[in-house]
């Protein structure tokens, strides 16, 4: 839990405070995001609750003891950062890099090496292959990834991410963001988020800060944000898509069909032809004993004959599935750039879960925009 109390900064030499008189709440286990123009103060919020800067004055309590009577270093143990610009170490390797804090703390080095590789793990790393890599030899993701890694060291409670994903291209980011939002459904950290992407602050944010020139100027819900914004700066942050904005705040998991007939993958090729004899669909998506995707047959492909060679000639890749933390925005985005209507959802493991389809999407956003007290075909913005 973090709590602050009329917090303020004061630059030497800057007319205004870079933050101005912050009150706000953030509660256990929860992702605050800060979002607001460059300049507005996000940065120096963060490490005002790390105290890597000093409040000018106010207040601040991280899971209840006041900051400003802790020992800094102590502080900062239960305090993951990372920074703005991912900050890696160019001369250390990726396993130095992720060390730093145990080696402080003095622990022991089998700790430390058992640590490390745990957490390369978590963040979808091969710790085989990346532990000597320096910083330079990973790609924009790859670096975030040990950035979150380092800052999750020695298990803190709290957890300040200053813009951690953005230096990474589009596709790269929602893979990251989805990666973060299933790792933190785990650990449940107490998280201060930073971004300049509305877009990132809907889909991970439980609640959402809005600053601008220091003030806070909104702090509710995504969904208030989108639809209840107080101000004209809020309304403008959050530009006039916002029934586009919305499908970040979607979840598939609303959407999602389980109870889907699938075909398990096996020698005998009757039991593809009792599928279709037996359903109307098009497609069989195929399932090997694990119930992971092995691909799909279509039923033009079966009645074309080629079946006689066995499974391997027919059975074509599924171009896309979506892991479930995935929002109907994603959804959406792969079923334009591959020409889908429906696209399966897979666990880690590739194991299927269910299937997301467009007709399903298009009934949930209706039902969704009544439930936020918007017309849908009256949204002024009418995107969709
Ligand atoms: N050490 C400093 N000395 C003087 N002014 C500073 C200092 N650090 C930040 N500022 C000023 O304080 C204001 C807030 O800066 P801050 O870095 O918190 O913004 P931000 O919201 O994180 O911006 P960005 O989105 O660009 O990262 C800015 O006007 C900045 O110029
Ligand atoms: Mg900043």
């Amino acid at each position: 839990m973090i709590k602050m109390e009329n917090v303020v900064k004061k630059y030497k030499g800057m007319e205004r405070p870079a933050v101005n008189s912050l009150s706000m709440e953030i509660g256990e286990g929860e992702i605050c995001v800060f979002v607001g123009p460059s300049g507005c103060g996000k940065t120096t919020t963060l490490k005002m609750i790390n105290r890597i800067i000093e409040p000018t004055s106010g207040e601040i309590y991280v899971n209840g003891i006041n900051v400003i009577k802790q020992d800094p270093d102590k502080l900062r143990q239960n305090i993951g950062y990372v920074i703005q610009q991912i900050g890696l170490f160019p001369h250390m390797t990726v396993f130095e890099n992720i060390a730093i804090v145990p080696k402080l703390l003095d622990w022991k080095e089998e700790e430390i090496t058992k640590r490390v590789k745990e957490l390369l793990e978590v963040v979808g790393l091969d710790p085989e292959e990346n532990s000597s890599k320096y910083p330079k030899a990973l790609s924009g993701g790859q670096r975030q990834r040990v950035g979150v890694a380092r800052a999750l060291a020695v298990n803190p409670s709290t957890m300040l991410m200053d813009e951690p994903f953005g230096a990474v291209d589009p596709v790269t980011r929602s893979q990251l963001q989805n990666e973060f939002l299933r790792l933190q459904k785990k650990i449940k950290k107490t998280i201060c988020f930073v971004t300049h992407d509305i877009d990132e602050a809907i889909k991970m944010g439980d609640k959402i800060a809005i600053m601008d020139q220091g003030n806070l100027v909104q702090y509710d819900t995504p969904e208030n944000i989108l639809f209840n914004p107080n101000s004209e700066f809020v309304e403008d942050f959050v530009g006039s898509d916002r029934s586009l904005k919305v499908l970040n705040l979607l979840h598939i998991e609303t959407v999602l069909k389980r109870d889907i007939k699938t075909v398990k993958m096996n020698n005998d090729i009757i039991v593809l032809h009792n599928f279709f004899e037996n359903n109307k669909k098009k497609r069989a998506i195929i399932v090997d004993d694990s119930n992971k995707v092995a691909g799909y047959v279509s039923r033009n492909d079966l009645i074309k004959g080629s079946s006689s060679k066995g499974w391997n000639s027919i059975i074509k890749p599924i171009p896309t599935t979506l892991p479930m933390q995935a929002t109907l925005r994603d959804a959406l985005a792969l079923m334009l750039q591959y020409d889908l209507v429906a696209v399966p959802v897979v666990e880690d493991d590739n194991s299927l879960v269910g299937v997301v389809d467009l007709n399903e999407i298009r009934t949930h956003i209706g039902e969704a925009y009544q439930e936020f007290g918007q017309d849908e075909e009256g949204c002024s913005d009418g995107a969709i």
